[in-house]
């Protein structure tokens, strides 16, 4: 089933067309990854799939209903969560306070009130430390509970900071370069945290700059340059692709 449609979207700056007349389909379950030289639309693109941005044409529609023009809260309220290209994080709170900012996101104590740490009523409260523990340890860093978040080495904050977005219970969750500045122990981690997320419901759209990492984890991959959908399946079809290897990967066949 199509969890996400986004279809016809464009966004113009002035003369630029950042993202020019982009279609394709989310299915449930899946992880698809967007992937595309520097300049391509990806940010773009993301930022109109979640709110922060309004696309000039076309429109986005999750589970059926239309999501284009809502606002970023009202867009986690629907069950689509983000992690930004850098790592933002509150960095004197604990990883389990960070991960219970994202959870009041979508209850009645509040993203402030968390933020500021008022106590919330007794039983939500209690429910919302065990559910945050929970997240901790899928993401397997229940050691760090009770530490500062900028106490943790930069692999695990990333991490971290995806408990948090997982902590508002999406349904769909759009990664932005989540492999950036990880070494390669990291980023096997971080793939693994990937299929389990994928494997407890949550559907997955991930823009990543690492191939290797694309190439394992992808159902499958939408290919964008200056703006346009240039290629759009399973990776060992984009890998193969003339386009792609023209546009993207060719760059880096010729530096070898
Ligand atoms: N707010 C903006 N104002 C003007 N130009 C922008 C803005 N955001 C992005 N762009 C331009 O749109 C193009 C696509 O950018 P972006 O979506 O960030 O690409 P990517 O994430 O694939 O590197 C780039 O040429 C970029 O300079
Ligand atoms: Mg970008």
């Amino acid at each position: 089933m199509s969890l996400l449609e986004v279809r016809d979207v464009t966004r113009r700056f002035g003369g630029l067309t950042a993202v020019d007349g982009v279609s394709f389909d989310v299915h449930e379950g899946s992880i698809k990854a967007i992937i595309g030289p520097n300049g391509a639309g990806k940010s773009t693109l993301f930022n109109v799939l979640t709110g922060f941005d309004r696309p000039d044409e076309g429109s986005v529609s999750f589970q059926g209903r239309e999501l284009t023009g809502e606002r970023p809260h009202k867009v986690v309220l629907r069950g689509v969560a983000r992690t930004f290209q850098n790592t933002q994080l509150f960095e004197e709170m604990t990883a389990l306070e960070n991960v219970l900012v994202g959870r009041h996101a979508r209850t009645r104590t509040g993203f402030i009130a968390a933020a500021l740490r008022l106590p919330g009523t007794g039983t939500e409260e209690k429910l919302a430390r065990e559910e945050a523990a929970r997240l901790l340890r899928l993401l397997g860093l229940e050691s760090w509970t009770d530490s500062p978040a900028a106490d943790m080495p930069h692999g695990l904050r990333r991490l971290l900071e995806i408990a948090r977005a997982l902590a508002t219970g999406p349904t769909l969750m759009l990664l932005d370069e989540p492999a950036a500045g990880l070494n390669h122990a990291e980023t096997a981690t971080l793939a693994e945290a990937l299929y389990r997320i994928r494997d407890a419901g949550v559907t997955l759209v991930v823009v990543e700059h690492d191939m290797g990492l694309v190439m394992e984890i992808s159902d499958e991959i939408v290919v964008l340059d200056q703006g346009r959908k240039i290629a759009e399946g399973p990776p060992r079809l984009i890998q193969k692709d003339p386009e792609v290897l023209r546009a993207y990967l060719g760059q880096e066949d010729e530096d070898e």
